[in-house]
C-alpha cells in the first residue's frame, strides 16, 4: 500500500514536470516565431498577461463556465495566436514604416498567417496541442480567429458577432492593445490613453461591446503592467531569453 502511494506520488511529479516542459516549449516556440518580427520578447508575455486580466474580469459571476482551468488553457493557447507568421515571407513580416503600407498582395500574404497557424498546429505541433481537447479547441479558435472583427470586417472568414469564438475575441482585443502601445517595425508606441480611445472608436476594427466594457474596466490594470514591465526592463530586473520567455532577475 505504502509502496503504491510512493509510486503514484512519483508518477504525479513526473506528469507535472512533463506538463511544465510542454508549457515551456509552447511559450518557447511562440516567442521564437515572434522574434522573427524583431519585436521584444515581451509580446507573448504581454498577450498572456492581458488575456488573463480580461478573462478574470469577464468571468466574475460566470465561474461555472470559466473555471480557473478553462482560463488557464485559454491563456496558454493565446501564446500561439501568431504561430502561423513563421510562414510569412521576411520582406512582408518586417516591412519597415519607411517602405509604406502593405500592398494588397502583401496584405493577402500576411492574412494567411491565421490559417497557416492552424495547419502548423495540426501537423508540427500536434503532439503539443492534441492531448487536451479543450486546449486544442482554444488553440485552433484563437489561431484562426484572432483577426476576425465583430462587424464581420475581419479575416480570414469574415465571421460576425458571436460566430467568432469567444477566446478569439478576447485575444483579438488584447493583441490590438499590445500592438498599439508597443514598438513595431511599422510604428512607434502609442500612449495608453490614445490606444484606449482608438479601440473604443473602432479604429482598429469593431469588438464585442460587452468585451469592450470589460476592457475599459481593466484598462488601468493593463497600463500598470506595461509601466512595471518597462521599469523592470530599464532597471535590468527583467530580461527575455531568445525564446521570448520572461526571466525575472
Ligand atoms: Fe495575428
Ligand atoms: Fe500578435
Amino acid at each position: 500500500m505504502k509502496k503504491k502511494t510512493i509510486l503514484s506520488r512519483k508518477a504525479n511529479i513526473l506528469a507535472e514536470r512533463l506538463q511544465k516542459t510542454k508549457d515551456d516549449m509552447i511559450d518557447g516556440f511562440a516567442g521564437l516565431v515572434e522574434s522573427r518580427n524583431r519585436e521584444s520578447g515581451a509580446h507573448v508575455y504581454n498577450i498572456k498577461y492581458d488575456t488573463q486580466v480580461i478573462l478574470d474580469e469577464y468571468s466574475r459571476g460566470r465561474e461555472g463556465e470559466f473555471t480557473p482551468e478553462i482560463k488557464r488553457l485559454i491563456v496558454k493557447a493565446s501564446a500561439l495566436h501568431d504561430i502561423g507568421k513563421i510562414a510569412v515571407p521576411e520582406g512582408i513580416l518586417n516591412k519597415p514604416k519607411s517602405a509604406g503600407r502593405f500592398t494588397p498582395e502583401e496584405f493577402t500574404e500576411m492574412k494567411k498567417h491565421t490559417t497557416a497557424g492552424v495547419k502548423i498546429l495540426n501537423t508540427n505541433f500536434r503532439p503539443l496541442v492534441k492531448d487536451d481537447p479543450f486546449f486544442y479547441k482554444f488553440c485552433m479558435e484563437i489561431c484562426e480567429g484572432h483577426h476576425e472583427r465583430w462587424d464581420g470586417k475581419g479575416y480570414p472568414r469574415g465571421l460576425v458577432g458571436t460566430q467568432i469564438p469567444f477566446c478569439a475575441q478576447v485575444v483579438s482585443i488584447v493583441d490590438v492593445y499590445d500592438a498599439l502601445v508597443s514598438w513595431r517595425c511599422y510604428k512607434d508606441p502609442i500612449p495608453h490613453e490614445k490606444a484606449v480611445e482608438m479601440i473604443n472608436n473602432n479604429e482598429c476594427g469593431a469588438f464585442n461591446p460587452e468585451l469592450l466594457d470589460v476592457f475599459n474596466r481593466v484598462a488601468g490594470k493593463l497600463q500598470e503592467h506595461y509601466i512595471v514591465l518597462e521599469k523592470a526592463q530599464a532597471d535590468g530586473g527583467l530580461e527575455f531569453d531568445e525564446f521570448g520567455n520572461a526571466i525575472m532577475k
